[in-house]
């Protein structure tokens, strides 16, 4: 069957039930039947869950690859050129990117069949035709602090997809990839996905620890762990401008943007960048020098192969009333066999992304991207804290922990 027959459902053969329709386990189906009707029943029932399978799967590629094309926008700043001049024809815009004009067309149009960019007169020739941002997607597209900026989902995907021989290679071994192969694509996915949250949130994530921020607008130490490129960083220097902050990471092509970032804000003098292992509790204490008032660790506990021990190193260095705030996946209490947007979400990222870049660092825990409730408590009370509390604080993706005593 060809690709264009299978559009709008049209796998499925003429006259199959959709089984969406019709919630009745087989067992219902064929309670009362004669073995003869009970195998045509369960051999329909087959069928229909193979067509729609297969309709999902034939569906989900036009989305991927529109993730895709709108990675190359962002990449060869098509957005923006269409945004500075306000409309653009396939020659304007190809001057305006120095891409070829034929691309610059091709790229119009597709842009437009998919919702992202309008057209003022579709019945043009094509290389009259002009094209322009709806209202509403420049925040979209390109306002990396609006809350509705989500270009990271494209930026991350297209990073993903680039390690993706290398993860089926390193399957077998179990060695993983590291952070660093999958660069600047999930660096930056995750930056743009991470920094609205932190410049326009974080000061209400933090108002649910009163007696912390309390003492932070006096100064005090923050230790970021897993601060990526940054962004938390600069958001929790911004915060408190009488406290010291220093960032940790792994990865050192993100601590070493995290510095330019740092540099370029003015902010060098309070907020500095460190390239160390999070885990290393001799090497946390070094680089802070002094009782740390909060740690910080955003998305990032799940990457630590040793997450324990991150926590252990993160106790040792507070202070006695200090306190660790988690922010990790919002994802399910427990497995289940059919996951929401989140569970499939967080277990594509994990089977792609986060379990092979931890198996990277070493053979520890290697807890992937799912990272349940019960098991920060658990980690949690083997790094010695008493007390670990999930906060009410409201994120479409995170669930925030405090942990203390
Ligand atoms: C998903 S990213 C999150 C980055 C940043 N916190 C954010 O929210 O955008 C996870 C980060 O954890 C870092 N990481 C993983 N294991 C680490 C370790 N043992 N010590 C320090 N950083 C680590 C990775 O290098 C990566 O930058």
């Amino acid at each position: 069957m060809t690709l264009s027959a299978r559009q709008d459902g049209l796998i499925r053969p003429s006259g199959m039930a959709d089984s969406r329709d019709d919630n009745r386990s087989v067992g219902e189906l064929t309670g009362g039947m004669s073995e003869q009707n009970a195998q045509r029943a369960a051999a329909d029932s087959a069928a229909s869950a193979a067509g729609e399978l297969a309709d999902r799967l034939i569906e989900s590629l036009a989305p991927a690859l529109e993730l895709l094309t709108i990675e190359f926008g962002r990449r060869l700043g098509l957005y923006e050129a269409v945004l500075a001049r306000g409309s653009v024809d396939p020659l304007e815009l190809s001057q305006a990117a120095g891409i070829h004009r034929r691309v610059a067309r091709e790229w119009l149009e597709q842009q437009t069949a998919a919702g992202l960019l309008d057209v003022d007169d579709a019945a043009a020739e094509p290389d009259r035709r002009r094209f322009m941002l709806p209202p509403g997607h420049a925040a979209v597209l390109l306002e990396p602090e609006s809350p509705a900026y989500a270009m990271g989902a494209a930026t991350m995907f297209s990073g993903t997809a680039s390690a993706f021989e290398a993860v089926v290679a390193a399957a077998a071994t179990g060695e993983g990839v590291s952070y660093g192969t999958f660069g600047a694509g999930v660096r930056h996915g995750l930056q743009q996905l991470n920094r609205p949250g932190f410049v326009s949130d974080l000061d209400d994530w933090l108002a649910w620890m009163p007696d912390i921020t309390e003492r932070l607008r006096d100064g005090g130490l923050i230790l970021d762990l897993g601060c990526g490129t940054g962004w938390s960083s600069v958001a929790l220097a911004r915060l408190f401008p009488r406290a010291q902050v220093v960032g940790v990471d792994l990865d050192d092509a993100s601590i070493a943007e995290a510095r330019l970032l740092a540099a370029e804000l003015g902010l060098g003098g309070r907020l500095r960048f460190e390239n160390a292992d999070a885990t290393d509790r001799r090497q946390l204490a070094a680089l802070t020098g002094a009782p740390v008032d909060l740690v910080t660790i955003f998305e990032a506990l799940h990457d630590m192969n040793e997450p324990r021990q991150a926590l252990e190193a993160a106790r040792a260095v507070l202070a006695e009333t200090g306190a660790v705030l988690v922010g990790d996946e919002r994802v399910a209490e427990a497995f289940g066999s059919r996951g929401d947007f989140l569970e499939r979400l967080n277990y594509a990222f994990s089977v792609l992304h986060c379990l092979p870049a931890t198996m990277a660092e070493g053979t520890g825990t290697a807890n992937g991207t799912v990272l349940r409730p019960s098991t920060v408590r658990a980690w949690a009370a083997d790094a010695g804290f008493v007390n670990t509390t999930v906060l009410g604080i409201e994120h479409p993706f995170w669930r925030f922990y405090r942990m203390d005593g």
